[in-house]
């Protein structure tokens, strides 16, 4: 069988379920961190493994610049080149483009660019973009699609949103089932229900393992964000995992799963460890403010990561300052593990029938303190 989603419990439109992949199970609703390059950044894959995480998210664009696919495949997959025995998901590489290369050009078929690294020519297609996905060995792949900007007119929505669905269908087809493996579809349409309704329509059609919301995140807002999910997640069929591409921030999260999203992945987490942000059951932190240079206290008393059991807020701010890398990998770790234990009170408390009052004691805590 391929890839599959199975729910145990549903409190409002929130679900708690399990995805079994050909890598192992994932508790749902689920955080995927982000290892872009093969590689979640300042994190070995045992430190990922020990927050919590169960499943990673990897990029064609940036494996098929450096080292490449075809060097991937013969490396054993991207599981065995980074030592993560987990299941992976991969994106497609056509958000990437969009945001990284250079002089890239559109046509029906696909998408030829010039590579941020060092100006070298590549060309995507959704063949190619499953071909890449399959030498990565990824557990879940997704469908190539095309993401606009935001604010997009209806009309140029529309367009991308029908080229991103003849794309589906020729992942679809191109896409070679195996067991424990499957391939997401990406709905489109920006902010509108119409074109939200007509591509849901066409993905369930075409028929996936699971679906993504794409799209989002763009610079469009929380309330707008939501406001897109109220009509856009029920299109998708209850059935199938759902998957918010590129979110987000604790409450974006507490805010999606509450209208029934399953799957996230965010660089937050990562980039913000990496830049001294801690995200904290007590709000963020930042760790170069000099109000922490004395401080004995742990960045996060709730929180059991090697960060807040072995070390201070002075020391964390004192790595900071001096420019240490321990720094960056001791807060990457505290937020990856930050997110991991909010998505898992997250997933008991739908369990329980408690989403809400969770989701209520959690803000309650951001607003106490903070910065
Ligand atoms: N990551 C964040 N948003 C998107 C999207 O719309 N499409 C793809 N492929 N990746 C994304
Ligand atoms: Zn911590």
């Amino acid at each position: 069988m391929t890839l599959s989603w199975s729910c145990q419990c549903r409190d409002g439109h929130a679900r708690a379920g399990t995805l079994h992949t050909a890598h192992g199970a994932v508790q749902t609703p689920v955080f995927m961190p982000v290892g872009t390059a093969g590689t979640v950044k300042a994190m070995t894959a045992d430190a990922v493994r020990a927050t919590g995480a169960s499943i990673v998210l990897g990029n064609t664009y940036h494996l098929m610049l450096r080292p490449g696919a075809e060097r991937v495949g013969r490396l054993g997959g991207l599981h065995k080149m980074m030592d993560w025995q987990g299941p992976i998901l991969t994106d497609s590489g056509g958000f990437q483009v969009m945001s990284l290369s250079k002089l890239r050009k559109m046509d029906r078929d696909g998408v030829t660019f010039q590579s941020h690294i060092n100006g070298e020519k590549f060309r995507l297609t959704p063949e190619r973009s499953i071909e890449i996905q399959h030498l990565l060995d990824a557990d879940i792949t997704m469908c190539f699609d095309e993401c606009i900007h935001f604010p997009a007119s209806h009309e140029e929505a529309a367009r991308a949103m029908r080229l991103s669905m003849a794309w589906a269908k020729r992942s679809r087809d191109a896409f070679t089932p195996r067991e424990g493996y499957g391939l997401f579809g990406i709905q489109q349409g920006s902010t509108f229900e119409d074109l939200r309704a007509e591509s849901a329509k066409a993905l369930t059609d075409i028929g996936f393992e699971g679906y993504a919301i794409g799209g989002l995140a763009v610079g469009e807002g929380q309330e707008e964000m939501f406001r897109t999910l109220d009509f856009s997640v029920p299109m998708l069929p209850e059935t199938h995992p759902r998957y918010l591409m590129g979110v987000g921030t604790p409450s974006d999260l507490i805010g999606a799963v509450r209208r029934g999203v399953d799957m996230f992945d965010c660089v937050i987490p990562t980039r913000s460890g990496r830049t001294g942000r801690g995200y904290t059951s007590a709000g963020i932190l930042n760790m170069r403010n000099a109000k922490h240079a004395d401080n004995l206290e742990p960045l996060d008393p709730e929180c059991d990561c090697p960060a807040c059991t072995r070390h201070t807020l002075a020391y964390l701010h004192h790595l900071f300052k001096a420019g240490e890398m321990l720094g960056p990998m001791l807060l990457t770790w505290h937020n990856i593990r930050y997110y991991q234990t909010l998505m898992a009170r997250l997933r008991a408390a739908i369990v329980a029938g408690r989403f809400e009052e969770e989701a209520a004691a959690i803000e309650a805590g951001w607003a106490a303190k903070g910065e």
